[in-house]
């Protein structure tokens, strides 16, 4: 705590009297994570909770009923209708949800699951949880997705599942890779932890005959704090689901299959009806705040590639994409001396020591460009248009100091 408040007192001061950042600025980096919670004049993520989730989580105290009950049934349907799909299986987080997912399609020992190496590590825990032995794709480096090419590069005779990811929300190409997978006798689950609200084709990511899960922690489009939800239009698969979420169980001490708690509150269910009321509003201001970015920054920076069939991008993460490591590096630094939080998303699984050892750590080139390159700017259901602006200017000042420096060294 103390060395916290040391390094947190010396960049205030620094910020204060505007001295330049030090050339081993990457030190600070490292401290970037405390910084956030600490220093940040403009945050990464701006969930909007207000009166509406205050009133409904009330009403759930005043009832005496507070762990799962009428109301996560109540937000079930809800999301069963947003979304366009027969069931919807809450549970208390994204994470609950790939695990269920996987136990109910029975996925286990000698099964192979490929996985993105470009992804959050929870998508290929899960897989390890159950388990079975994950199998690294590397992902498209326009669309920072998984695709029909690096899948089929990584598929063998015990691949049983393929779990892919909607990279900051953006949906992966399902009917390129779908035909993929069913030739091959493949199951297709889609982690759409970051991707509640997009749209494939004109329909919602969710809606579609595989199994899809989405996430609703505290910085997800909409929130229960943490939870998550399984949705499927199988009835049998639904069953199960619900079963594994509570001990495999049908009524009290009777357990007709394997199941743990992947029980979820009822408080947390009025939060998620509350934030599903706000859907399309917070869809409106995450597309207005990208739609500004990409007008301002097109000139110095590049950006995830978005395909006609991707038909709602809800922008859960906004990448840029810089045109060199160090431009990237210049980038950081302002929002250091600026106080703009910022993330690296993400290190490759195949690049961190304890997937090295439990899965593998061969080269996945486009994977490891983008950790080189990318960075996710602020964004939010509750972030302001001065602040995106703010983030702009911190983005130009970077970069076109920098072409400065080059200008003046060549004489211009
Ligand atoms: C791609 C992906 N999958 C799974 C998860 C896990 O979700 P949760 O944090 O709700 O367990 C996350 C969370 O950020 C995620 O980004």
């Amino acid at each position: 705590m103390f060395l916290i408040h040391i390094i947190s007192t010396l960049s205030e001061v620094r910020h204060c009297f505007k001295i330049q950042p030090p050339n081993s600025y990457k030190n600070i980096l490292k401290f970037q994570y405390i910084k956030i919670s600490t220093l940040a004049m403009i945050a990464w993520s701006y969930p909007d909770i207000g009166e509406v989730e205050h009133q409904k989580i009330m009403e759930v105290i005043k009832s005496g009923w507070l762990s799962q009950g009428s109301i996560t049934k109540q937000f079930e349907d809800a999301l069963r209708e947003t979304i366009g799909v027969n069931h919807a299986i809450v549970v208390n987080s994204g994470t609950s949800a790939l695990i269920a997912a996987l136990l109910a399609h029975e996925i286990g020992q000698r099964d192979e699951v490929i996985v993105p190496t470009y992804t959050f590590a929870a998508t290929c825990n899960a897989v390890l949880s159950v388990g079975a032995k994950p199998v690294f794709a590397d992902c498209d480096p326009h669309t920072f997705n998984v695709s029909q090419e690096t899948i089929r590069k990584v598929i063998t005779s015990k691949t049983k599942a393929c779990l892919i990811v909607d990279v900051g929300g953006m949906p992966c190409d399902l009917d390129g890779i779908k035909k993929l997978l069913e030739k091959n006798n493949i199951i297709l689950i889609e982690d759409a932890a970051q991707a509640f609200g997009a749209m494939y084709k004109d329909k919602r990511i969710g809606s579609f005959d595989h199994t899809t899960i989405f996430s609703f922690h505290m910085a997800k489009i909409i929130t229960t704090v943490e939870g998550g939800c399984v949705v499927t239009n199988d009835d049998e698969l639904a069953n199960k689901l619900r079963l594994i979420r509570n001990h495999g169980m049908t009524r009290p001490y009777e357990h007709v299959n394997y199941g743990l708690n992947f029980r979820i509150t009822d408080i947390q269910s009025a939060i998620g009806l509350a934030q599903l009321g706000k859907l399309s509003s917070f869809l409106k201001r995450r597309a207005t705040i990208s739609e500004i970015y990409k007008k301002n920054l097109k000139s110095v920076v590049d950006f995830q590639f978005v395909p006609d069939y991707v038909t709602l991008h809800p922008y859960f993460l906004f990448f840029i994409l810089a045109r060199t490591e160090a431009q990237r590096e210049l980038i950081e630094a302002e929002f250091l001396r600026s106080r703009i939080d910022f993330r690296r998303c993400w290190k490759p699984l195949h690049l961190q020591p304890y997937y090295q050892k439990n899965v593998n750590s061969v080269h996945y080139p486009s994977a490891e460009d983008l950790y080189k390159r990318s960075l996710t700017l602020p964004i939010g259901n509750a972030m302001s248009l001065e602040n995106a602006n703010l983030v702009i200017d911190a983005v130009l000042r970077a970069c076109l100091e920098r072409d400065k420096v080059w200008e003046t060294a060549l004489g211009g």
